[in-house]
């Protein structure tokens, strides 16, 4: 599903990430980790063509990120859900909108925007919330609306970027659930931490970043 093969990515002159190797099945669920600085966010821009690599070649699902046209990119984003910090939920609109806004795109009957949202919020609880304004919302709250505005779509890979930093442990472990839940429902899911809380004990694939590299992988 998600396919790096010898990727090296500069910011100026600086290597930011060097000489990347990594192949992520359909359905796997995998943590990227590594200090501050690694590399794991410019890894997740890459993926979502923010980004583009000097040397090498990546595919995500199916699409060669490498020769993609820029009018081609939103094409490869229909099937990427993306948690990022700095993906901001719109102040001005009420949940429920900033989550359907996530589906104008795809030309649907209204009835059918309705149900798909109300569903993606029962999933992260908060369809009590629908009409509420996110700044009315507590940062757990607003975070569990991002989730849920990436999934609304059903993407078929979901990249988390510190999708749980600012909260407490019982939120993020809710947080930490819920992607399971969407991964066992066959969306890849690959999440970049700093926090080893979040993968130890998960059983799920950890491939650890350091100095721009690859460290090596483990199994949380
Ligand atoms: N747009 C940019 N222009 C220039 N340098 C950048 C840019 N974005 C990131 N960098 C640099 O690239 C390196 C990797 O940054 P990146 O954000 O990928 O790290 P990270 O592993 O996500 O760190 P953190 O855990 O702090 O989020 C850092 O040294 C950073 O200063
Ligand atoms: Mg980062």
């Amino acid at each position: 599903m998600i396919e790096f093969s010898r990727v090296t990515k500069y910011y100026d002159q600086e290597i930011v990430l060097k000489d990347i190797t990594i192949s992520i099945d359909k359905a796997e669920m995998v943590f990227l980790a590594g200090p501050s600085g690694a590399g794991k966010t410019t890894l997740l821009k890459l993926i979502y063509c923010a980004e583009r690599p000097d040397e090498g070649k990546i595919v995500v699902a199916g699409w060669d990120v490498r020769t993609l046209k820029q009018r081609t990119i939103p094409f490869l984003r229909r099937n990427l859900g993306v948690v990022f910090q700095d993906f901001r939920l719109l102040k001005n609109k009420t949940v429920f909108d900033n989550i359907a806004l996530a589906l104008r795109i795809h030309d649907m009957h209204p009835a059918e925007i309705k149900e798909d949202v109300y569903e993606v919020l029962e999933d992260v609880k908060l369809a009590h919330k629908a009409q509420t304004y996110p700044p009315h919302l507590s940062g757990g709250e607003q975070q569990r609306v991002v989730i849920a505005r990436a999934m609304v779509a059903k993407p078929t890979v979901l990249l988390a970027d510190e999708p749980t930093g600012n909260l407490d442990s019982d939120t993020s472990f809710n947080i930490m659930n819920l992607f399971r839940d969407i991964n066992t429902r066959g969306t890849t899911v690959m999440i970049a931490t700093h926090n080893e809380g979040l993968f130890q004990g998960s059983g799920s694939r950890v491939i650890h970043l350091k100095e721009n590299e690859i460290d090596m992988e483990t199994v949380g």
